[in-house]
C-alpha cells in the first residue's frame, strides 16, 4: 500500500516536470538493452545495460522493475520486492545501467528506467527477458555433464592442471564457472571465472582457469599446499558433486619423481645414438626442464598420458667417444617450485682401441693355450720313448741282486752246501753225487 502511494507521487511529480522537456530533448536519451539472455537455474545473472545521454547526466535514479501484467515490481531501488531483497545490484559506473541478479530461479522480464529531476525515460515496452534454463530437475539435470579424473598427483609447492570439460543444455550460453572445495561441513567455492568476493582466502589468487576454451573448465592450482577433493559446477545445485557424486582427489607428494634415461646401453665409438631423459609431471602449462651434463643440442618434446598426467622428453643425440668412457652422464628435472631430481648413467663405450685390447689378449690367450698343449704332447712322446731305459734304471736293484747272488753262489758254494746240506748228507746217500760235485768245484 505504502509503496503504491509512493510509486503515484513519484510519477506524478516527474510527470510534472517532464512536461517542460521537448521531445528532440527525449530522443537523445536511449537505453542499449538485449532482447533475452539466458541463465541456468540458480545463476547470479547480469543483464547488460548502457544508456546514452545529451552530455553530463548530472544525478539520476535509476530503477529496475520486473515486469508484471498488472503492476510492474521495482526488484532495485527501493520499495523492492521482498523476493529480491539482496539479491540485486547495479554496476554503477558513467552510463553504465547493468542490472546483476542472482540466484534466479524462474524465467522473467526484466526494464530499466531511468529519472532525473526533469526527465523520466523507461523502457517497459521492451522489457529484457531473462530465460532461466537448465537443471530443475533430474532429467533436465543430465544435460549437463562435467569430465575430469577421479585423482591427480600434485609436487607440493608447485602447481597442478585437473583437466575439465562441460557439456551443457543447448540453450546454455554464458554462465559462472565455479570449482568447490568438498569440507565437512559445507563446501567452499575455490574458484569462479566471474566474482571473487566468495572465494576461500586460502585459495585466493591461487587457482585459475586455462586452455581459455568453450567448455572447458581446466582449473590450474598454484603453490600446491594441501591435497583435497575438487570438483567443477556452475552452481551448488549443477556441479559434478550435486548432480553425479563426481569429484578429483587431489594427492599432495613431497618429492618430485625420478627422470629415466634411456638409449644409454651398448655404445659404441662415433657411432650416433640417441638417448632420451623423461619425467612425469601433472602441469602442462609448467613442465619441469630438463638438462644434460653433456652440452649437446637436445629436442624437447611433451607426451600426453591423459587424465592429466603428462610425460617431458628430452632427447639428444649423442656421437660416442672414448674419451667419455667411465664418465657419468646426468639428466636434471627442475620443477616449478625449484625442486631438482636427477639421474644418471655410467656411459660405457665400446672403441677400436679396446677392441684391439681385446683381441690382443684373446689373441694371446689362444697362443698360450697351444703352447700349453703343444708342451703337454711333447712330454706325452718323450715318455713313451722312453720306457725300456727307464725299466732298466728303475728295476735294476732287484735284478743285480738277483745277478749278483748268483756269483756269489758260484764263488761260495762249497761252504753254504755244506752247511746247509750238512746233516742231510748223513741220513741218505742221494745226497752224495751232488757233494761229491761241490767237492769237485
Ligand atoms: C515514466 O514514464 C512512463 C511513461 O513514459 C510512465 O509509465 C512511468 O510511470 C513514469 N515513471 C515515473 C517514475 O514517473
Ligand atoms: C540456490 O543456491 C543456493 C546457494 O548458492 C542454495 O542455498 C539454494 O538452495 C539454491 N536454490 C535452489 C532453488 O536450488
Ligand atoms: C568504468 O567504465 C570504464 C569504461 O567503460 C572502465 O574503463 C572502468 O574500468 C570502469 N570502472 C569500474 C570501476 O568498473
Ligand atoms: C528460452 O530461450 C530458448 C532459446 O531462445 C527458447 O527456445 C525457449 O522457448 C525459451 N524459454 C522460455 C520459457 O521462453
Ligand atoms: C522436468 O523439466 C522438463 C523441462 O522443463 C519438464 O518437461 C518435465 O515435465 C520436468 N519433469 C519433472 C518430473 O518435473
Ligand atoms: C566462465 O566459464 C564458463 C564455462 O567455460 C563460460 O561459459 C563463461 O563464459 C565464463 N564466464 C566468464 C565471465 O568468463
Ligand atoms: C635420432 O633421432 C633422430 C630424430 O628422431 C633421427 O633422425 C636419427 O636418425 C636418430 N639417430 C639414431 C642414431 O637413431
Ligand atoms: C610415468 O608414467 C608412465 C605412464 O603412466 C608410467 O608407466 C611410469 O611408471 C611413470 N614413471 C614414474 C617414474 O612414475
Ligand atoms: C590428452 O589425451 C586425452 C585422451 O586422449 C584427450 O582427451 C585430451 O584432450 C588430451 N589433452 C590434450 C591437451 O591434448
Amino acid at each position: 500500500m505504502k509503496s503504491r502511494f509512493y510509486c503515484l507521487t513519484l510519477s506524478l511529480y516527474l510527470f510534472v516536470l517532464a512536461g517542460y522537456f521537448t521531445d528532440s530533448q527525449r530522443i537523445d536519451w536511449t537505453f542499449t538493452l538485449p532482447q533475452y539472455i539466458e541463465a541456468p537455474v540458480n545463476t547470479t545473472v547480469e543483464i547488460p545495460c548502457t544508456f546514452t545521454a545529451p552530455g553530463d547526466p548530472g544525478q539520476y535514479l535509476l530503477v529496475w522493475y520486473k515486469y508484471g501484467v498488472s503492476a510492474h515490481k521495482p526488484v532495485y531501488q527501493r520499495n523492492l520486492h521482498t523476493n529480491y531483497v539482496n539479491r540485486t545490484s547495479i554496476i554503477r559506473n558513467g552510463t553504465d545501467c547493468s542490472l546483476r541478479i542472482k540466484g534466479v530461479i524462474r524465467t522473467a522480464w526484466y526494464f530499466p528506467e531511468i529519472s532525473n529531476r526533469v526527465f523520466n525515460l523507461s523502457n517497459e515496452k521492451k522489457p529484457v527477458m531473462v530465460n532461466v534454463t537448465g537443471c530443475r530437475n533430474r532429467t533436465t539435470c543430465s544435460d549437463w555433464s562435467f569430465t575430469f579424473p577421479t585423482t591427480i598427483k600434485a609436487l607440493r609447492g608447485s602447481c597442478v592442471e585437473i583437466p575439465c570439460t562441460l557439456t551443457h543444455p543447448a540453450n546454455y550460453t554464458d554462465s559462472e564457472l565455479f570449482w568447490f572445495l568438498r569440507t565437512p561441513k559445507t563446501d567452499r567455492e575455490i574458484f569462479s571465472n566471474r566474482t571473487t568476493f566468495r572465494i576461500n582466502p586460502r585459495y585466493d589468487g591461487r587457482t585459475s582457469l586455462v586452455w581459455k576454451r568453450r567448455n572447458s573448465c581446466t582449473l590450474r592450482i598454484n603453490d600446491v599446499k594441501n591435497g583435497g577433493e575438487y570438483y567443477p559446477g556452475i552452481n551448488r545445485v549443477i556441479n559434478a558433486y550435486s548432480l553425479y557424486g563426481k569429484f578429483c582427489t587431489v594427492n599432495v607428494e613431497d618429492f618430485p619423481p625420478k627422470p629415466e634415461i634411456t638409449g644409454a646401453e651398448n655404445l659404441t665409438e662415433s657411432k650416433a645414438a640417441n638417448i632420451t631423459c623423461a619425467v612425469n609431471h601433472t602441469c602442462r602449462s609448467s613442465p619441469p626442464v630438463l638438462e644434460w651434463s653433456i652440452d649437446n643440442s637436445q629436442s624437447n618434446f611433451h607426451e600426453n598420458l591423459t587424465k592429466g598426467n603428462w610425460r617431458m622428453f628430452s632427447g639428444m643425440e649423442y656421437v660416442p667417444s672414448v674419451k667419455d668412457h667411465g664418465r657419468s652422464l646426468e639428466c636434471k628435472a627442475t620443477f616449478p617450485n625449484g625442486q631438482i631430481s636427477a639421474q644418471y648413467v655410467t656411459l660405457f663405450i665400446e672403441g677400436p682401441t679396446q677392441t684391439l685390447i681385446i683381441t690382443i689378449i684373446a689373441l694371446s690367450g689362444i697362443a698360450c693355450l697351444l703352447l700349453l698343449i703343444l708342451l703337454v704332447f711333447l712330454y706325452k712322446r718323450k715318455k713313451m720313448c722312453q720306457t725300456p731305459v727307464s725299466s732298466e734304471v728303475g728295476e735294476s736293484p732287484d735284478r743285480t741282486y738277483a745277478s749278483l747272488e748268483k756269483k756269489e753262489v758260484a764263488k761260495d758254494y762249497d761252504t753254504l752246501k755244506f752247511g746247509v746240506n750238512g746233516a742231510a748228507t748223513t741220513g741218505s746217500g742221494k745226497q752224495a753225487p751232488d757233494y761229491e760235485n761241490v767237492q769237485k768245484n
